[in-house]
């Protein structure tokens, strides 16, 4: 065969594998951590609508950060060890562009504020009273975060002062979502108030792309939740896509992710939680943690479910 005709071919069947990709993906798609179906179902509407995965992921986030009684994002998060609410969130698009906030008082919506920085600016990330000022300039609302629920949980804590991780806190953590649209195209947002009683100026992997989230359009994307400290020291979401660009599925890239993390020499893992979530181009879905009762939404064919995600540690 002739090295033209031998291309012609070789072009041909990748136009045809990607032909047929299409047609087995089943999208539109959406996928979160933890149980947040009101926030799944506002993204679903947006996908069904013909809406575009970055709105969906968006204005999911945004369902999660307004509701005061999820006590780790948006409104009503807890409150660092000086009491005080400050949030991380960050957004990723098709085209590979990102925008993200660390450190910021006073505005709900940190992921529409993050979505601002990656559309209105030559920047990727805002932190603290820059990002609170750009906020304002953009129109967002200064609001008080600290609810009288928080307040009380924060009262309560100073009393003994114990700083430590909390698994699966409250069965909710950081809000991770990704959703391909009906063009086949996929972006990712996550949002949270991070560790509570952190020290004053803690940023965790939320806003870190790489870390707390990556989107590769190519591939897939994934998002993570739990104990960012460990998240940013293995680059777990860019880590995962990556894999997944090698061939794994993502279930296979989760668990991966997660194994770098618990195999670490001395790694202290029983006492922290961490969890991963990812999807594939294909729509195909993986999820892993290190504990058990690492719940994962997924709204795809019409259907709003939650299930529970296999976990690393089944020692119990
Ligand atoms: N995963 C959220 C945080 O550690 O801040």
């Amino acid at each position: 065969m002739s090295i033209g005709s031998y291309l012609n071919s070789y072009v041909k069947t990748s136009a045809d594998e990607s032909k047929k990709n299409k047609r087995k993906a089943k999208l539109p798609l959406v996928v979160a951590t933890w149980n947040v179906k009101f926030a799944t179902s506002k993204a679903w509407d947006i996908l069904i609508n013909g809406g575009s995965a970055l709105d969906a992921v968006e204005q999911g986030c945004r369902v999660e950060e307004a509701n005061e009684k999820g006590q780790s994002v948006g409104k009503g998060g807890l409150p660092d060890r000086d009491g005080q609410v400050t949030l991380d969130a960050c957004i990723m698009n098709a085209e590979g562009n990102a925008g993200s906030v660390v450190y910021l008082k006073n505005i709900t919506h940190a992921v529409s504020v993050a979505r601002k920085v990656m559309e209105d600016t030559p920047h990727v990330m805002l932190a603290g009273k820059g990002a609170e000022e750009f906020a304002l300039t953009k129109g967002f609302k200064k609001e008080k975060l600290l609810t009288d629920a928080s307040k009380k949980s924060w009262e309560k804590w100073t009393k003994t002062s114990e700083y430590k991780p909390i698994i699966n806190i409250e069965n909710h953590d950081t809000i991770g979502m990704l959703a391909i649209d009906q063009q086949g195209d996929i972006c990712g947002a996550c949002t949270t108030s991070g560790l509570a009683y952190k020290m004053n100026g803690r940023v965790g992997d939320s806003p870190i792309i790489g870390a707390g989230l990556f989107v590769d359009n190519e591939v897939g994307g994934a998002v993570a939740t739990g104990l960012g400290e460990e998240v940013v020291k293995s680059v777990g979401s860019f880590l995962i896509v990556e894999l997944m660009r090698q061939g794994k599925t993502p279930q296979q890239a989760c668990e991966e992710a997660i194994k770098r993390i618990v195999q670490k020499p001395n790694s202290d893992y029983k006492n922290f939680q961490v969890g991963y979530i990812a999807i594939n181009k294909l729509g195909e879905i993986g999820a892993y943690s290190i504990h058990q009762w690492f719940s994962v939404t997924k709204f795809q064919n019409g259907r709003n479910h939650t299930t529970q995600s296999d976990y690393f540690n089944k020692n119990y």
